[in-house]
């Protein structure tokens, strides 16, 4: 599974942005050509990601961008423009359907073809931030191989409810948790909305928390100060870990080693559905340092 615990976004036209981004140590950085990004400069979007898409990369983060929707003119243009070396994924706004995606592996197909690209090597996102594209997720999430995360918007979706968006969320549990479903049933990352309050830390933890607990694990970050919460809620606890281990080490030793799927750890039932989660979480902990530890010694040569 990939690890996306931090998906920092930035409008793709502001250069102040784009030379700080890929020192904030996100795992993925996506460069925003969609809603941040006014009408008159999207073409100007477009020249900044061709000319630093590969430098997003340099100290470990993914290089994303995000295309205009499928309803707008720009899309064509847009994926001209981006589907070039360095690029390692895109994400798709608005996704209201499977078709949307077909349509868009279809064209990243051909252009990668056409330029030499290795074929396949572009991810996909899709973001689902709409009472249509709520209904089809589960559709959605399976509609392309290239598919790596599918990714809520919460101020899009409440726009399309027509219902105030809160901090709490009880506006989007629905959508929330039938997203989480959804990638878990195809395999990809839950990736939680963007948290607009970024001064409120407590409130953003929070939130993220309640997520993580629904299947989400990373976000959109708008805000620098957003990474170091989102990561930390996003990667298994040492406390988690521990019990982890124990749990495994005690199945294997004391359970099937012995002729029993079930076995007694610190006056809990471990049974096999316990023990595949506990061997989930050591998983996903090594996933998750190794991620950090290339993040962490390609940083450490910025001071050098
Ligand atoms: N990516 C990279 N750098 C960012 C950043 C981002 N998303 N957001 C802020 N920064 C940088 C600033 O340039 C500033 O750098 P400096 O200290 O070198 O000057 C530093 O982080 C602190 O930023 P701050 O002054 O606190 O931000 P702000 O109050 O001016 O702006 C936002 C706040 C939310 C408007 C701004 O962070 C933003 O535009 N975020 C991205 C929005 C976006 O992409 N939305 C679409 C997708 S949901
Ligand atoms: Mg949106």
């Amino acid at each position: 599974m990939a690890v996306r615990r931090s998906d920092l976004y930035l409008p793709a036209n502001s250069e102040k942005f784009i030379q700080k981004a890929p020192t904030l140590g996100a795992d993925v950085i996506t460069l925003d050509m969609e809603d941040a990004v006014p009408p008159a400069e999207k073409a100007a979007a477009r020249e900044m990601v061709k000319k630093h898409i590969k430098d997003m990369g340099k100290y470990g983060s993914e290089a994303w961008v995000r295309i205009n929707a499928w309803d707008t003119d720009l899309t064509m243009d847009d994926l001209d423009a981006v589907v070039i070396e360095g690029l390692d994924g895109i994400t798709l706004p608005k996704c209201a359907g499977p078709d949307e995606v077909k349509r868009l592996d279809f064209i990243v197909t051909d252009l990668e073809k056409k330029r030499g690209l290795p074929v396949g090597k572009i991810k996909l996102a899709i973001l689902i931030e709409t009472a249509i594209g709520v209904m089809n997720v589960d559709q959605s999430v399976f509609a392309s191989d290239r598919l790596v995360a599918v990714i809520f918007g919460a101020v899009d979706y409440t726009r399309d409810m027509r219902v105030t968006r809160t901090d709490t969320a009880e506006e989007q549990i629905y959508a929330r948790a039938k997203i989480g479903v959804a990638a878990r049933a195809a395999g990809l990352v839950a990736e939680d909305a963007p948290f607009p309050s970024y001064k409120d830390d407590a409130a953003f933890e929070y939130n993220t928390k309640t997520g993580a607990q629904l299947g989400f694990e990373g976000r959109q970050i708008i805000h620098p100060s957003q990474i170091a919460i989102a990561e930390r809620v996003y990667t298994p606890e040492p406390e988690r870990v521990e019990w982890a281990r124990k749990v495994t080490k005690a199945f294997e030793e004391e359970g099937i080693a012995k002729g029993s799927a079930s076995v007694p750890v610190d006056g809990q039932m471990v049974d096999t559905p316990v023990y595949i989660n506990a061997k989930n979480v050591l998983e996903r902990a090594e996933e998750i340092i190794a991620k950090d530890e290339m993040k962490k010694s390609l940083l450490a040569a910025i001071n050098q």
